[in-house]
């Protein structure tokens, strides 16, 4: 494996510089803007520019055919809701290379689908897993150790390791949200990280940038964040999960009541948009919004001991 000193013309003190950034991998320098690279490793925009390419190069991501696109896609694999109708929904389960997003009002079950997904990444292949740990950014507290227990012992999955492969980061604001997501690469590599999930992606952004004004630059920073995240998704090909809450929309007079916050922004770097809402009794609705290739379409499922299970006609 390439180290970034192996970069032609980064030395020993740019490569501490580019560390201390947070650019641990080659992955990471060849992914960045030469701006992006520049502001936080603090050299100039040139050099920055040229260390992205030269590490492009090294990592053959310059120019892809059609066809190497193709192969790339075919490496695209699929992990498990546990819930066979939410894994149609999704052509198959949730994919690696994109970003998936869940959207819905408080309570109807963005947070347990990312506690089942990170039991399900760490079965093998053939049960629907990827194989690997889950790091689960944690915006709103509500991750549960406890509840993780209580869905591996209900599909029968053995308990001993399961919290072991699970990397919880705690984002206590914006800021320190986009901070743990830009050193996310080498922990990604160092501890087999098959899935990321960031819970909520949008309520500190929300909660510290009130008022129109301030708009545009909570945009740019969420464009950002997101960016990261998809490239993270197509670079170690795997799925990234993130929560969306709902804003009541005042215009939508015969249309929904509620839609997705976060704008143009997370509507256009998700890969797929799953839209919840709560059905009759106690079931719960996912319905796909605006996919470029996912026909559209609804399932039931209910929250369960399990996590999320099928609810049967
Ligand atoms: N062990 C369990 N068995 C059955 N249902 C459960 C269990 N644990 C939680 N639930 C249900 O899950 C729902 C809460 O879902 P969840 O916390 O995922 O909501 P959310 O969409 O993340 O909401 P928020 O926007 O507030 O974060 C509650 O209705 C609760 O009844
Ligand atoms: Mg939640």
């Amino acid at each position: 494996m390439n180290k970034i000193e192996d970069v032609p013309g980064v030395g020993l003190a740019t490569a501490q510089k580019l560390r201390a950034a947070g650019f641990h991998t080659l992955e990471s320098i060849a992914v960045a803007s030469g701006r992006e690279l520049a502001e936080m490793a603090g050299l100039t925009e040139e050099r920055a520019r040229e260390f992205s390419k030269r590490a492009r190069e090294m990592l053959n991501l310059n120019f892809l055919t059609a066809e190497e696109l193709l192969t790339r896609r075919q490496n695209i694999a699929r992990l498990t809701t546990g819930c066979k109708s939410l894994d149609d929904l999704l052509g198959g389960g949730v994919e690696t290379q994109g970003i998936l997003e869940l959207i819905g009002q408080y309570g109807v079950g963005k947070t347990q689908i990312c506690l089942a997904l990170c039991v399900f990444v760490q079965q093998p292949v053939e049960m629907g897993g990827l194989e690997g740990s889950a790091l689960y950014l944690d915006t709103e507290g509500t991750f549960r150790p406890e509840r993780i227990i209580e869905i591996a012992r209900g599909r029968e999955i053995p308990t001993e390791t399961i919290l072991k492969n699970i990397i919880v980061a705690r984002a206590f604001n914006s800021d320190h949200q986009v901070l743990i997501a830009e050193k996310l690469d080498e922990i990604i590599q160092e501890k087999n990280i098959k899935l990321v999930i960031v819970d909520s992606i949008i309520s500190h952004f929300r909660a510290e940038y009130l008022g129109r004004e301030s708009l545009p630059t909570r945009q740019q920073r969420l464009n950002q964040h997101l960016h990261k995240l998809l490239r993270m998704a197509e670079v170690f090909n795997i799925p990234v999960v993130v929560t969306n809450q709902v804003v009541a929309s005042p215009d939508a007079f015969f249309g929904p009541p509620n839609k997705p916050a976060g704008g143009h922004i997370l509507a256009h770097l998700s890969t797929n948009r799953v839209f919840l809402r709560k059905g009759k009794r106690y079931t719960r609705i996912a319905r796909i919004i605006d996919s470029p290739y996912l026909p559209e379409g609804e399932c039931i499922f209910k929250i369960t001991e399990k996590g999320v299970e099928d609810v049967p006609p």
